[in-house]
């Protein structure tokens, strides 16, 4: 037997870790082996990896959402689907760690790895994009990109045609407030069983976090537990929409190595 297959044969199914457990930061989660197996068969991660998503594991050091992604995904990707992402630009494009060189709404997108990703990997759906730049000029098989600021209700609603949607990945300006505001807009724009996806939940930009604004980590710990959500800026109805509609919450590890990056950096909240 290769070694390739003994790491595949040998990975444990990964689990995901509820606001229980995640109170409970004695529970460690197994991930190995993870990398190089699923870097070589698993097509979510190729397809990030030859586009230059951080959801894949290029660099043997991105997020590795991708091994998530491929559990959920896999049995339902020929079909057809809405899906929508919002934050568009490659990384190094955004100039995403560093505050000075960021552009908000002064970038044009000239590429969209996730977008490229996500139209092969669904090969029968409709793909939207939404970002706070500009991506006139990009051409992607059966993707529209919508530009508007997903703090902004009234850019928010220009998404409700192309709805509802089947998936929702939201990897954009991470701040809490932001996240929130998409969250409680978008939720309902997402069909019965549908899946909501929040990315890096455990780093909010300094120049872009309001300061006081509850964590996103800690608003979907509250939701789950069944308690107040917390936030200022989720409205009543919508805060009541995410209650009688959010079936489950599962938060899952970001595996990027270096500084800040911790477990959670990933949840998924399914719709019953
Ligand atoms: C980390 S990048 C997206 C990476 C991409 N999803 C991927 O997997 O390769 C973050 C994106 O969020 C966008 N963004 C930042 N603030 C935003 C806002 N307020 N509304 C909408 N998009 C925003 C940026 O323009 C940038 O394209």
């Amino acid at each position: 037997m290769k070694l390739l297959d003994l790491l595949r044969h040998s990975r444990p199914r990964e689990r995901s870790t509820t606001s229980t457990q995640l109170a409970n930061s004695a529970i460690a989660l197994d991930h190995s082996p993870r990398i190089d197996d699923a870097c070589q068969y698993d097509e979510a991660t190729r397809l990030a990896n030859l586009y230059g998503s951080d959801k894949g594991n290029f660099h043997l050091g991105k997020h590795f959402y991708t091994r998530v992604y491929s559990e959920y995904f896999e049995p339902i990707r020929l079909q057809q689907l809405k899906v929508l992402e919002v934050g568009l630009l490659h990384i190094s494009d955004s100039g995403w760690d560093d505050p000075s060189k960021r552009d908000i709404g002064q970038a044009i997108g000239r590429r969209a790895p996730s977008l490229e990703m996500w139209s092969q990997y669904f090969p029968n759906s409709q793909i939207v994009g939404f970002d706070i730049n500009e991506f006139q000029d990009l051409h992607i098989d059966r993707c529209t990109v919508v530009r508007g600021d997903m703090g902004n209700r009234n850019d928010l609603r220009k998404l409700a045609d192309f709805g509802p949607f089947d998936i929702i990945v939201e990897d954009a300006s991470h701040a809490s407030h932001h996240q929130q505001i998409a969250l409680g807009y978008l939720f309902s724009h997402l069909v019965r069983g549908g899946t909501y996806w929040i990315e890096d939940l455990n780093y909010q930009p300094p120049s872009l976090e309001v300061p006081g604004a509850v964590k996103t980590k800690d608003l979907l710990v509250n939701l789950e537990q069944g308690r107040p959500l917390g936030s200022e800026y989720i409205l009543a109805n919508e805060a009541l929409n995410l209650e009688a509609t959010v079936a489950s919450v599962e938060f899952y590890d970001s595996l990027e190595t270096g500084a800040r990056r911790n477990r959670d950096n990933l949840a998924v909240l399914t719709k019953k």
